[in-house]
C-alpha cells in the first residue's frame, strides 16, 4: 500500500518549523486567555473533531487550563459528547461552555470570551458551519482561526468566502487574527491532499490584492483519517493519538509566538 503522507529529510527540519512544547506552555501559561476559533462556512468538515482533538492536547498533554465554548446551537455535537463521556464515567481534562445564541441566556459572545480569558490559559471555540454572525463576532475577538476541511473540491469549495468574510470582520480584532487552513481526513493512500493543495494555490492567487495571507495548507500537518477520530464519539482518544494534533498547533502557533514576543 502507498503511503503518500508528506514527511521532511530528518527531524530536525521538522523541529525548525514547530514552536517548541515547553516554549508554548511558558508562553500560554503566561500570556493567558489565547482564544483559539475553529470555523468554516461549511456544514460537516471536521470543526467539532479538531476542538477536540486539540482541547484533549492542550489539557492531556501540555497540562494548560483549557475551556471548550461551544456556539453550535444546532447540532450542539461538543456538549452531546461531553454528556456522553461524563455519562461513562470518562474523567473529561477541559471545561465545557454553552455558548447559546438566541433565548433568554444569549450574551454577545465577545461578553463571554472575555469573562473566560482570566481563568483559562486556552479558550477552544466550536462554531456551527452555517452561523455566520457567531463567525464574524468570533473573528473580532479570537488571535487564531482554524479552518479545517477534507481534501476536496466539496469542502474546500467554501474557503475563499470563509477567508473573506474573517478578513473583514477580523479589521476592528485589537490582537490581529491570524488564519491557519489544513486538511484533515487524509489517508495518505491517495494524491488528493496534493491535487487540491495545488488546485487551492491556483484559486486563492485569482483573489484580490488586498486579499488576507493565504492559508498554510501545510504537506507536513495533514490530519489522517484514523478510524480513532471517527470512534472518538464513545471512545476517549489515547494520548498517542494526540500526535499529529500537537504538530500542527505547533506549527500554527510558532508565527504567532515569533510575532507577539518581537513586538
Ligand atoms: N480526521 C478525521 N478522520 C476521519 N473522520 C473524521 C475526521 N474529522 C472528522 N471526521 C468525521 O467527519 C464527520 C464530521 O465531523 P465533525 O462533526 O467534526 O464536523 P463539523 O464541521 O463539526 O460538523 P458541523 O458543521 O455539523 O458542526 C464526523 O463523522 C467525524 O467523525
Ligand atoms: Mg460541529
Amino acid at each position: 500500500m502507498s503511503n503518500w503522507r508528506h514527511k521532511p529529510d530528518s527531524e530536525k527540519e521538522l523541529l525548525k518549523l514547530v514552536a517548541p512544547v515547553k516554549h508554548v506552555i511558558r508562553w500560554l501559561k503566561t500570556r493567558r486567555g489565547f482564544i483559539i476559533g475553529v470555523g468554516i462556512l461549511k456544514g460537516g468538515t471536521g470543526k467539532s473533531t479538531t476542538v477536540l482533538y486539540l482541547a484533549l492536547y492542550f489539557a492531556v498533554v501540555l497540562d494548560l487550563k483549557v475551556a471548550v465554548v461551544d456556539t453550535d446551537d444546532n447540532s450542539q455535537s461538543i456538549t452531546r459528547w461531553d454528556a456522553t463521556h461524563k455519562a461513562l464515567g470518562d474523567k473529561i481534562p477541559f471545561t465545557l461552555i454553552e455558548h447559546p445564541v438566541s433565548g433568554k441566556d444569549a450574551i454577545p459572545l465577545r461578553k463571554r470570551l472575555k469573562a473566560l480569558q482570566s481563568e483559562y490559559d486556552v479558550i477552544i471555540v466550536d462554531l456551527g458551519g452555517g452561523d455566520k454572525e457567531t463567525f464574524i463576532d468570533l473573528c473580532e475577538k479570537a488571535r487564531l482561526l482554524l479552518m479545517p476541511s477534507a481534501p476536496s473540491g466539496w469542502e474546500t469549495d467554501r474557503i475563499q468566502a470563509t477567508l473573506q468574510t474573517a478578513a473583514s470582520a477580523a479589521r476592528i480584532n485589537a490582537e490581529g487574527l491570524d488564519v491557519y487552513n489544513f486538511f484533515v481526513k487524509c489517508d495518505f493512500n491517495s494524491t488528493l491532499p496534493e491535487e487540491e493543495r495545488e488546485a487551492m494555490a491556483v484559486d486563492l492567487s485569482e483573489e484580490d490584492e488586498d486579499f488576507i495571507l493565504p492559508p498554510f495548507l501545510h504537506p507536513y500537518f495533514d490530519i489522517s483519517k484514523a478510524p480513532h477520530h471517527i470512534r472518538s464519539w464513545n471512545v476517549m482518544p489515547k494520548r498517542s493519538e494526540l500526535d499529529e494534533w500537537g504538530w500542527l498547533i505547533r506549527h500554527a502557533l510558532k508565527g504567532i509566538i515569533d510575532e507577539e514576543e518581537a513586538a
